[in-house]
């Protein structure tokens, strides 16, 4: 049989999910991730689920293509229709920073420290990093992976209690230090804030100088932090 290959985002997430995983992959889309990991025997089982019928509807596509069976679909927002002891590894990604803060919100469970989170978010990624620290999650890791012309972030997370942090943790990374693509990110990141900030600079609105200021700031730390790399 035909060995399914991913895409490098997916596989390096796929690469960090632990063998032997009960795996949740929420908002599975074509469910690629569960498949590979299955049809290399890498995990014990997979929840696949999707908020959506017709993606839930791919991913069950694609593991009859592969010809992996066991997989359990599940057609539910979130982790709504997943128990606590059914999975101890969660893979969110794809998905916007804001839908992974409210998936959470609704699963408090998830922050009892039984569950490895790996959580890949396209927006909002340090509004996600800061409601993570400030609601009971801990960073154990974080990764880069360069992918059709982007950089998206990984967070790896488990219940537990995490220092405030600071503004250049929120918007540089937390565990990124080591990581061969960091500089690369500091540097879009520092690019995307002085982009923000001159247009803001540009405005005669007082609000706007003074959210420029607060960029600056985050600026600042971020240039700060790419020195030390
Ligand atoms: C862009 S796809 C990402 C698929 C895959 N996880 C990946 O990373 O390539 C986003 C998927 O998340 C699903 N989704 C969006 N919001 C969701 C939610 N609140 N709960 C479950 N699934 C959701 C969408 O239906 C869609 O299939």
């Amino acid at each position: 049989m035909r060995q399914l290959q991913l895409q490098p985002r997916l596989q390096l997430l796929a690469s960090l999910i632990p063998e032997g995983s009960r795996l949740a992959d929420v908002g599975t889309d074509h469910g690629y991730v569960p498949v590979y990991l299955l049809q290399r025997g890498l995990i014990e089982g997979a929840i696949a689920s999707d908020i959506g019928a017709e993606p839930l509807q791919h991913a069950k596509n694609t593991a009859a293509e592969y010809e992996v069976e066991g997989i359990d679909f599940r057609l539910c927002p979130g982790l709504d229709a997943v128990a606590p002891e059914e999975c101890d590894t969660i893979l969110i990604a794809g998905m916007g920073g804001e839908t992974i803060i409210t998936i959470l919100e609704n699963a408090p469970w998830t922050k009892r420290g039984e569950h490895l989170l790996l959580l890949q978010p396209m927006t909002k990624v340090e509004m996600l990093r800061k409601w993570l620290a400030d609601n009971g999650y801990t960073f154990t890791g974080e990764r880069l992976v360069f992918d059709k012309d982007h950089l998206y972030p990984i967070m790896l997370v488990q219940g537990g209690t995490q220092e405030k942090l600071t503004l250049g943790q929120q918007y540089g990374g937390v565990m990124l230090d080591g990581d061969p693509l960091y500089g690369e990110y500091l540097d879009e990141r520092i690019m995307k804030l002085t982009v923000a900030i001159d247009g803001l600079m540009r405005a005669k609105d007082e609000g706007h100088r003074a959210t420029a200021q607060e960029m600056d700031a985050i600026r600042t730390a971020l240039v700060e932090k790419r020195r030390t790399i």
